[in-house]
């Protein structure tokens, strides 16, 4: 079996400023981008570079209408690279702009179109949880089809993953706090998938240790720009290493479940992942309390110096320092959805199920979706 594979190059610095003068950004490259993260980084370095920002073509998670418009603007630009400067919603919108896009993006998606590199992709990420700077994976919601659906081809990895942590300073607390999450919900989905190879843990509980220990020095004093400021290094590496890890192993259980009450309420990724991850575990530990968890949960109870007997409960509590947990109703759940997210989690989402760290079957789904209702 292929024990680890990581496609971009993967570069390191410290300011935007540094990178640019490595990659050396000009006239023929394309910037995408936010104003909000051009103002402060960019703007003062005086390019000739073209830009788009993305705000203007809509809010939220990616669409294949957002894509569509995207790609229409940029015909107006004569350009060799795409430099994607932003967060995971840019970033997997770039993946698809770098092909040749086809006048209606969700043929790529559907596979009626096949996909073909048109342009060199740099990723910048500028939150510190997706990983998707070195995964192929682009997710957009097909309104058309009224469905969400990955992309993940050979084409769609990008050339260049650039990690640069100053670009996470001005990230919004809540921000922080659901990226990272999803950062550590991919560290621990990984280390327990049955495609993890020894290396692929190695960067998985790194991952765990860097966030772990960040948070706690963190929330010492609280979740703020100023405590966060001294670990921003980390938490850029840490997610890049948890992106490493399941590009490889994949993520599992948390992410498949997630996807429903994300999709139907629009609840950011990261804080929707964070309602389902200790249930999904007692549901696993409940299956095989012996294999690979028990190693989990001791790491877990060490870090946070407590009975592993509790860890799930300390987990939760540690971890409500940063996200609220609350029942899915809050979100708008109705109890005829507890079956209907069920089922719809069966259909959709085997790339992720199948990575659990024992199958689950359908009374055992219904049965988490029925606890955190
Ligand atoms: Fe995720």
């Amino acid at each position: 079996m292929e024990a680890l594979r990581v496609v971009p190059a993967i570069h390191y610095f410290d300011t935007f400023k540094e990178f640019n003068e490595a990659f050396r950004l000009g006239k023929r490259d394309l910037l995408v981008t936010n104003q909000w993260m051009y103002d402060p980084y960019v703007a003062p370095l005086g390019l000739d570079i073209n830009v788009i920002y993305q705000e203007k073509f809509g809010s939220g998670e990616p669409s294949d209408e957002m894509i569509d418009a995207m790609a229409a603007e940029m015909k107006k630009y004569d350009f060799d690279r795409i430099v994607a400067f932003g967060g995971g919603t840019i970033v997997d919108i770039c993946k698809v702009l770098s092909l040749e896009v086809p006048e209606k993006s969700v043929d790529l998606f559907t596979g009626a179109v096949k996909p073909k590199k048109k342009h060199e992709l740099i990723v910048v990420p500028t939150t510190c949880g997706t990983g998707s700077e070195v995964t192929n994976v682009a997710i957009a919601e097909l309104k058309s089809l009224h469905t969400k659906k990955g992309l993940a081809v050979e084409e769609t990895y990008a050339d260049a993953a650039v990690l640069v942590p100053e670009s996470l300073q001005g990230l919004p607390d809540y921000v922080f706090a659901t990226s990272s999450i999803d950062a550590l919900i991919h560290a621990v989905e990984s280390y327990l998938s049955p495609k993890a190879s020894p290396f692929t843990e190695m960067y998985s509980l790194k991952a765990i240790e860097m966030i772990m220990d960040g948070y706690q020095k963190i929330l010492v004093n609280g979740n703020t720009k100023e405590n966060r400021a001294p670990y921003l290094k980390d938490f850029a590496l840490a997610s890049n290493y948890a992106g490493i890890a399941f590009g490889n192993a994949g993520c599992a259980a948390v992410h498949a479940l997630s996807y429903s009450i994300g999709g139907a309420f629009h609840v950011p990724h990261g804080e929707a992942n964070y309602q389902f991850f200790t249930e999904v575990f007692k549901m696993y530990m409940k299956k095989d309390p012996k294999g690979k968890i028990a190693q989990a949960n001791a790491i877990f109870a060490q870090i946070l110096n407590c009975d592993v007997a509790v860890v799930y409960e300390e987990l939760d509590r540690f971890l409500g320092q940063l996200i609220g947990k609350k029942p899915l109703k809050e979100y708008g759940m109705t109890e005829t959805q507890i079956d209907e997210f069920t089922d719809s989690t069966i259909e959709n989402q085997q790339r992720l199920l199948k990575n659990n760290y024992v199958p689950f079957n359908r009374e055992e789904i219904r049965e988490i979706f029925a606890a955190l209702y």
